[in-house]
């Protein structure tokens, strides 16, 4: 199972990067050619999602290599460490980048020079996209097995929030892929679609794969959660993360922290679906997750259109914390986490 969206080509010894930013009405390739552009590419989210920016690093690696054969490891290791800037939340990029850097040390002291490195890495790119299908599927697998064990047997609600889908990952979504999965099992009914303000990833590009999947979907506004679950109309809630402490709290997109609480509130069981690559075990809590603020324009404007008065500003944090006490449990594709606590984390993680 590999869903039809592909966010991302190696063809020609040159990246391409289907551009998220005009998603769903155009779609268009950005070619990057160098580190430079990658960082770019992933500062300004012609990619975005936090596997897809990290598996995005490795090919601007692989370019680097490329155009830098002669490069000294110094020069290596200080071009990776501009790239790990390009974003701060999504630890998938620094996890990507420390193995690069690790790697590309042991490979320069022990050949004293790169010969043979860019091919290796070229090699390891795409096997990357292997293993993201292959974990991607895990999680997917073992969400149904939840959900089988907790809901009643008919097709399902969910929701969702931002975009976690192919367009995220890489091959497969991560909660997106569990959704796809789910309907392929012919358990959704329907996916309640977040739109996502204000970047509207929910919107363009959630529903753009939805689309895509045939399934099912109504787009809501963010603030209707309160209403659809105190209706009963949400039977399961899935999310992706950007960061993961190692108390199981979450990072994910600016009112995924809120989603969780109402959840609780109504006990709607609310999951979140990570590879272990989202985990940042050298932190305890969410309190030390950076938090990117972005551009208040993208607030106030819509789609070049300014809808605030002239004179109004804006506040702009992109992601929130879903606290471990509010999520159900934890989808990696080395199992369920749950309860969420410290203890079943490690455990599970470290298997
Ligand atoms: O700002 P974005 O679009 O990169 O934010 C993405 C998200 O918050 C996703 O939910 C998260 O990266 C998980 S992607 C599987």
């Amino acid at each position: 199972m590999k869903s039809d969206v592909t966010p991302l080509k190696w063809d020609n010894e040159t990246l391409y990067l289907l551009d998220q930013r005009i998603l769903p009405h155009q779609e268009e390739w950005v070619t990057v050619t160098n580190v430079e552009e990658c960082f770019h590419a992933i500062r300004d989210m012609v990619v975005r999602g936090a596997p897809l920016i990290g598996f995005t690093a490795i090919w601007g690696v692989v370019l680097y290599l490329k155009n830098n054969s002669n490069a000294s490891l110094d020069s290596y290791i200080e071009r990776l460490n501009y790239l790990r800037t390009a974003r701060p939340t999504a630890v998938n990029l620094e996890f990507e980048i420390d193995k690069a850097i690790i790697r590309g040390s042991e490979f320069h002291k022990m050949n004293g020079n790169w010969n043979g490195f860019y091919d290796e890495m070229v090699q390891f790119a795409k096997d990357q996209m292997t293993k993201l299908l292959e974990d991607n599927l895990a999680m997917a697998k073992t969400a149904l097995d939840e959900l089988n064990g907790r809901l009643e047997d008919r097709p399902w609600n969910v929701m969702t929030i931002c975009n976690t889908g192919a367009l995220a990952c890489g091959p497969m979504g991560t909660a997106l892929g569990v959704i796809e999965y789910l309907g392929e099992n012919k358990k959704i009914e329907k996916v309640w679609v977040s739109e996502t303000r204000p970047y509207m990833q929910g919107i363009r590009l959630t529903a753009y794969e939805l689309v895509k999947l045939g399934l099912p979907h109504d787009i809501v506004v963010e603030g209707a959660s309160n209403y659809l679950m105190g209706r009963n109309m949400v039977d399961a809630i899935f999310t992706g993360a950007d960061r993961i402490a190692s108390n199981g709290d979450s990072a994910n997109k600016i009112g995924t922290g809120t989603l969780s609480i109402i959840a609780k509130y109504f006990n709607v069981p609310f999951y979140v679906v990570a590879p272990t690559s989202s985990f940042d075990l050298n932190i305890n809590s969410g309190d030390e997750i950076d938090i990117e603020l972005r551009d208040p324009n993208e607030i106030l404007s819509v789609q070049g259109i300014r809808i605030a008065p002239n004179e109004s500003t804006a506040f702009n944090p992109s992601f929130d914390v879903a606290l471990a006490e509010n999520i159900t449990g934890i989808i990696c594709e080395k199992g369920l986490i749950s309860p969420v606590t410290k203890e079943n984390l490690l455990r599970v993680v470290n298997q």
